[in-house]
């Protein structure tokens, strides 16, 4: 099989006119006067051909757009990058992730073997440069990414490798750049094996599979344990709903525990849970799906990836703080032995659930890993989960669904989502809609009216975490680029890994 592509990331101190690269990235915003620093000293080299570019309007530093100048002799770069930054007043960290994520996506396109960045320099002092060294190790980890490991034939491939430096002619300006570079690229990484692992198809990655993946992973991460519960444990423990999911299926469900334990001082004293729905197919069951993109429900273990890849990155950012990773994971087929509409499971909360939908499956695992999130005395729960397509229809492809019953945890993660680019929106999930969730033969039912399935969906999710403060990111949306663009390749996005750790990373201040 083919490896992911190798991206290496560093820092260099060198003028970057005599820069020797392949592609030499400059930023550039839509509404700047004239060019900056760099980009003038390069243009006279070249003997104004950035210029003729601009004047040309083939670029003008819009957001996603970007533009190639070919080198001479009198620079070091082989090709000069412009790439659009938008507007200066809009500017967020975010534009220095997504600038350098869109360098990296072209530089792979172009088979370039080296990408030196200088887009920090056009930002001036509007962000600390190791931020900006963070965000743009982060950005190149993203856009350099491709879903290529089944790909078997070679011709007009990708290379293995790409290598990154971020440049800049000041020694201790490098220092700070390098500073911030080293949480970014264990951030990216872990986002990049979060994308792989999510990608993967349910033939490759079934529960079982995936609970060895984490082993693996706590295996080879300091302060990281894992621990699964397989399904003759689960039912000792009564986890109905994870059995009851994954009954239809010969890929037997796991229920995966990783616990953080930090080495020295712990900063939060809060244990914080992080619980994520792996559903390694969702065929919806005996309610089963149409066919149309159903192919598409091999992403429905997104969550619980997410939850995977955010307990790596922790544990090599050492992060002084006390976290739980729960991962139920089961496949959801229809067959002979699978659970019905009409059945009524006993959780492991012991509240008990009526099946209307099979379909409505990430619920019925979530209740279970939620409760246990609970009895663990975890003091936050965190769940991150492809849920429902009712949030995609609400909010489309670039948010994710926030729900919680705890106002100062939304406001950490509404900060988080802010810091990271991955977009997050509250939605309510309070009383009324509980109240839909009410069965009458049994605690709760797992279906609402057809209105409003984000918040009925939640509200269910809620009536498990008892007083614990608790918050739901609903992922069905944003989990998937469908197609290719400027920034970044189809497939997973691996959103949440970024999210979440900014989330923990701000608990360690
Ligand atoms: N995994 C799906 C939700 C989903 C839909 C994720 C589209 C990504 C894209 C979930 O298990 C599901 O099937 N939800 C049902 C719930 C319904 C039966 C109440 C849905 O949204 O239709
Ligand atoms: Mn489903
Ligand atoms: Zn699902």
């Amino acid at each position: 099989m083919k490896q992911i592509i190798n991206v290496e990331i560093r820092t260099r101190t060198v003028d970057p006119i005599g820069c020797k690269t392949d592609v030499l990235a400059v930023g550039h915003f839509s509404d700047a006067k004239g060019l900056d620093r760099i980009a003038r000293q390069l243009d006279a080299k070249l003997d104004g051909a950035i210029e003729r570019v601009m004047k040309l309007g083939d670029f003008k530093g819009k957001s996603g757009t970007s533009a190639i100048v070919y080198g001479n002799d009198k620079i070091g770069a082989g090709r000069i990058l412009l790439v659009g930054l938008g507007e200066k007043k809009k500017a967020t960290l975010d534009a220095v992730r997504q600038a350098a994520a869109q360098a990296a996506n072209r530089s792979v396109g172009l088979k370039a073997e080296r990408l030196s960045l200088a887009l920090h320099g056009a930002f001036g002092g509007r962000f600390g440069l190791d931020a900006m060294g963070r965000a743009m190790a982060e950005g190149v980890c993203f856009g350099s990414y491709r879903y290529d490991e089944f790909v078997t034939k070679d011709e007009n491939g990708r290379r293995d490798s790409l290598k990154v430096e971020l440049v800049d002619s000041d020694a201790a300006r490098t220092r700070s750049l390098n500073k911030g570079m080293a949480a970014g690229i264990i951030i990216g990484r872990a986002q990049s094996y979060a994308r792989t692992m999510a990608n993967r198809p349910a033939n490759v990655i079934s529960p079982a599979v995936l609970a060895d993946a984490a082993k693996k992973l706590a295996r080879g991460s300091k302060g990281l344990s894992c621990t699964v519960f397989d399904e003759r444990q689960m039912a000792a423990k009564g986890m109905g709903g994870v059995l009851a999911v994954g009954s239809g299926s010969q890929n037997k469900p796991r229920f995966i525990v990783l616990k953080y334990t930090p080495k020295g001082k712990v900063k939060s004293k809060a244990a914080v849970a992080l619980v994520g729905k792996a559903i390694t197919f969702d065929s919806g069951g005996i309610s089963i799906k149409p066919a149309n993109k159903m192919e598409e429900m091999k992403l429905d273990k997104t969550g619980g990836i997410t939850v995977l890849g955010t307990m790596k990155a922790a544990a090599e950012l050492a992060l002084p703080v006390n976290i739980l990773g729960i991962i139920p994971s089961a496949e959801n087929l229809p067959s002979g032995s699978s659970y019905r509409p009409g059945d009524i499971i006993t959780t492991f909360s012991g509240k008990t659930v009526e099946v209307q939908n099979t379909d409505a499956e990430g619920r019925m695992i979530l209740c279970d890993a939620l409760a246990y999130a609970v009895k663990q005395n975890c003091d936050v729960i965190i769940d991150i989960a492809t849920l429902t397509g009712a949030c995609r229809v609400a909010l489309g492809k670039y948010m994710a669904g926030l729900m919680g019953n705890d106002d100062k945890l939304l406001k950490q993660l509404q900060r988080a989502a802010d810091q990271s680019g991955e977009k997050v929106w509250p939605m309510p999930s309070g009383d009324e809609y509980a109240e839909e969730m009410k069965s009458k033969i049994a605690d709760l039912k797992n279906i609402g009216s057809p209105f409003g399935g984000a918040c009925t969906a939640a509200a269910f999710l809620r009536q498990f975490v008892d007083e614990k403060k608790w918050a739901h990111l609903d992922i069905a949306g944003v989990e998937l680029y469908e197609r290719a663009n400027e920034f970044v390749a189809e497939g997973s996005t691996g959103f949440g890994v970024r999210l979440l750790a900014n989330y923990l990373m701000n608990l360690a201040k």
